[in-house]
């Protein structure tokens, strides 16, 4: 089986909008969440697609899909945790809870404020997880990466060809990834921001799918304005 969680229990304070988090901002007049949760709901082979909100959003959230989505059994929304971590460990609890999983079953991770996955990618993060155990969505670098320890100094410049920007999804066999997990001190566990980055300090390989340049995050203000402008502009082209 493989399930989805979009992840959207974060509060977006890069994005400075104190009245909700920016995965409710609106996108061409719809939640950028919704956005995103239609890519995944499209999707033929998702036995269940989880959304994971803060809690204080949970409601909202319900509401939300409701409206956009319908009433289905394919959507549960719960309760996203501290960290993003947190929050995907939550949606392996609640999958754990319900299902008899399986080593083969995936757990496809995907920012809720990526709206511009494809239906590509989707089925790309599928077929290497199934393959290789975990996958990780990733563009070559255009800038030079520069590397400062001390954030005055260059200590490294790596070899540009070879260096590669992190997307989502992440996708990962739930069992592999729930006992590496289990085997993190608590400090590792609060340094660790990248699930799939669990996976290569244990030495477990992390298959490489390809992204799009037009997978962006939203993060800031400006990330919005160029959203909006993308949308539009397919809007205007179909
Ligand atoms: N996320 C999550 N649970 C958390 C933190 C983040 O599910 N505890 C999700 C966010 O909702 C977002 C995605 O992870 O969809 C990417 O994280 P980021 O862009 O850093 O989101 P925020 O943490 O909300 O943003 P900021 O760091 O600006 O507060």
């Amino acid at each position: 089986m493989v399930f989805a969680a979009v992840l959207a229990g974060g509060s977006g304070s890069r994005m400075g909008n104190k009245e909700k988090p920016k995965q409710y901002l609106e996108l061409a007049g719809t939640p950028i969440l919704i956005h995103t949760l239609e890519k995944f709901y499209i999707h033929y082979q998702l036995e269940k697609i989880l959304v994971l909100c803060p809690k204080e959003w949970l409601e909202y959230t319900k509401d939300l899909v409701c409206r956009y989505i319908g009433e289905t059994d394919r959507v549960a929304v719960c309760e996203g945790g501290s960290s993003r971590n947190d929050t995907i460990m939550n949606a392996i609890r609640w999958l754990e809870s319900r299902y008899e999983l399986s080593e083969e079953d995936l757990i496809i991770t995907h920012d809720s404020v990526r709206p511009f996955v494809t239906h590509r990618i989707i089925e790309e993060n599928i077929k290497y997880a199934t393959k290789y155990g975990a996958c990780d969505t990733v563009i070559p670098a255009t800038d030079t990466i520069v590397e400062s320890e001390d954030r005055q100094n260059i200590s490294a410049i790596p070899k540009r060809s070879r260096m590669y920007q992190g997307q989502t999804p992440q996708t990962f066999q739930i069992k592999k990834l729930k006992r590496l997990y289990d085997t993190l001190s608590e400090s590792e566990k609060e340094f660790l921001t990248d699930a799939a980055k669990i996976f290569v300090m244990k030495g477990e390989n992390v298959c490489l799918a390809e992204g799009e340049v037009s997978n962006i995050k939203i993060t800031y203000p400006y990330d919005l304005r160029v959203a909006e402008s993308l949308i539009r502009s397919r809007q205007s082209e179909e």
